[in-house]
C-alpha cells in the first residue's frame, strides 16, 4: 500500500487554493484501491499564527466540513484532528533533538519574517516565536509519524517536505542500526495549479487577504469575490492576454484542457472582462454547488463531525501509539506506562 497524508492549518476559512492544492488531489488519491490515506486538521500548527481560540474552533469546523463535503469518506480515510494525537508533539521533541538549527534558519517562512524585520529596521527576530521557528519540525512529525510516502500540497509547502526528509533521514542514520524507522516522504504537486493566484494575482493566501472562499457565504459570496478579481483595463473587444491573466489561471484549475482552450480563444478574441467573470463564476459554481449544499448541512451538525473526528483519532492513535513506543526505545527512553 501507498500512504498519502496531508493537513490544513485551522486559522481561517478554506479557500480555492486549499481545494485545488490539497483537498481535491488528496480525495482523488484516497479513492485509489492501493492507497491508505491520512488527512488532518493542523490545529497545533494554528497556534503558531493565531491566539484567538474562537477563530481556531470555527476554522476547524469549517475545514472538517469542507473535506467531508468535497467527498472524503471517513470510513476509508483516517481523518483526524492533529491535537487529538499527543504522540505528535512527543515525536516533535525527538526530532527537534536531531534537527540542525542551521536547517531551520533556512526555512522560507522564518526567513521572510527576518527579512521583513530587517527591512523595517527592527531586530531580525522581532516577533518570531519558537513555534514559528521550529514549525517545520512539527510538520515533519505529522508526516513521519504515519510513514507517509506521498504528501499532496501546493508549491509553498515543498521546502517543508524536503526538511521532513532530511530530518527523517538523520533519525534513521543515528538510531536505525540497520533499520529505517521512517519512510522519506515525497511531495506531490499538481503542475497545472501548483500555486493558485488570488484576487490580486499574488498567491491566494489567508495572509494576503486575497482569497476566494470555497463554500462560506454561498454562491453570492463566490460571485462577489470573483467580481473583485483584478484585471488589466483592456476594453471589451480588445484581445486579452490569457497567459498572464490570473482570472484565466483560476479558470484553468477548474476546467479540462478543452474547456480551457476554448476560454483562452474567447479571451484572445476580445471577450469583455465582465463576461469572463460571469463565465468563471458559472464554471466554479458548477463544480462547487453540489458540495456546498452538503457543506451547509454538515456545518449545522457539529456533533456529527465531532464523532467522525473522534473515530479518526482512534484509528490514527492505533498506529501512532505503538510506533512511538518503538521510537522511544530506539533513542533510549522507557516505554510509556
Ligand atoms: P495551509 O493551511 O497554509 O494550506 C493547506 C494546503 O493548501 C495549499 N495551498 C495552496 N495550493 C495552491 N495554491 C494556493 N494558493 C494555495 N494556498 C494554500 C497548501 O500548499 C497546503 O497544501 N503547514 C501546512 C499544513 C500542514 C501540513 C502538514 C501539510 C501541517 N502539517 C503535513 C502537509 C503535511 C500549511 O500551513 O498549509
Amino acid at each position: 500500500t501507498l500512504r498519502v497524508l496531508t493537513g490544513i492549518t485551522t486559522t481561517g476559512t478554506p479557500h480555492l487554493g486549499n481545494y485545488v492544492g490539497a483537498i481535491r488531489p488528496a480525495i482523488a488519491a484516497s479513492r485509489r484501491a492501493e492507497v491508505e490515506s491520512f488527512y488532518f486538521l493542523a490545529d497545533y500548527h494554528a497556534l503558531i499564527k493565531c491566539d484567538d481560540p474562537a477563530r481556531i474552533q470555527r476554522s476547524r469546523l469549517e475545514i472538517a466540513a469542507s473535506w467531508l463535503a468535497a467527498g472524503l469518506d471517513p470510513d476509508k480515510v483516517t481523518f483526524y484532528r492533529q491535537s487529538d494525537i499527543p504522540e505528535i508533539p512527543e515525536l516533535t521533541w525527538l526530532l527537534t533533538c536531531v534537527t540542525a538549527k542551521g536547517l531551520m534558519n533556512r526555512a522560507h517562512a522564518y526567513k521572510a519574517a527576518v527579512d521583513a524585520n530587517l527591512a523595517a529596521g527592527e531586530d531580525a527576530d522581532a516577533g518570531v516565536s519558537m513555534g514559528l521557528y521550529s514549525y517545520p519540525i512539527l510538520m515533519a512529525a505529522d508526516i513521519l509519524m504515519f510513514n507517509a510516502h506521498q504528501v499532496p500540497v501546493g508549491r509553498d509547502q515543498v521546502q517543508h517536505i524536503e526538511m521532513a526528509r532530511d530530518i527523517g533521514a538523520r533519525f534513521n542514520h543515528l538510531f536505525g542500526a540497520g533499520r529505517d524507522y521512517f519512510v522519506l516522504p515525497e511531495v506531490v504537486i499538481e503542475e497545472q495549479v501548483a500555486t493558485l493566484p488570488g484576487l490580486d494575482g499574488r498567491k491566494m493566501s489567508k495572509s494576503y487577504d486575497n482569497t476566494i472562499p470555497l463554500f462560506e457565504g454561498g454562491a453570492k459570496r463566490l460571485r462577489d469575490s470573483i467580481l473583485r478579481i483584478v484585471t488589466d483595463s483592456k476594453a471589451p473587444g480588445e484581445p486579452k492576454d490569457a497567459e498572464n491573466s490570473h482570472l484565466f489561471a483560476i479558470y484553468r484549475a477548474f476546467a479540462d484542457a478543452e474547456e480551457s482552450a476554448a476560454f483562452r480563444r474567447e479571451l484572445e478574441g476580445g471577450l469583455a472582462w465582465g463576461e469572463a467573470k460571469q463565465r468563471l463564476f458559472e464554471r466554479l459554481d458548477a463544480e462547487l454547488a453540489p458540495m456546498r449544499e452538503r457543506y451547509e448541512q454538515l456545518i449545522a451538525r457539529p456533533a456529527e463531525i465531532e464523532d467522525i473526528l473522534q473515530a479518526g483519532a482512534r484509528k490514527a492513535r492505533a498506529i501512532a501509539t505503538p510506533f512511538l513506543t518503538e521510537l522511544r526505545a530506539a533513542v533510549g527512553l522507557r516505554p510509556m506506562r
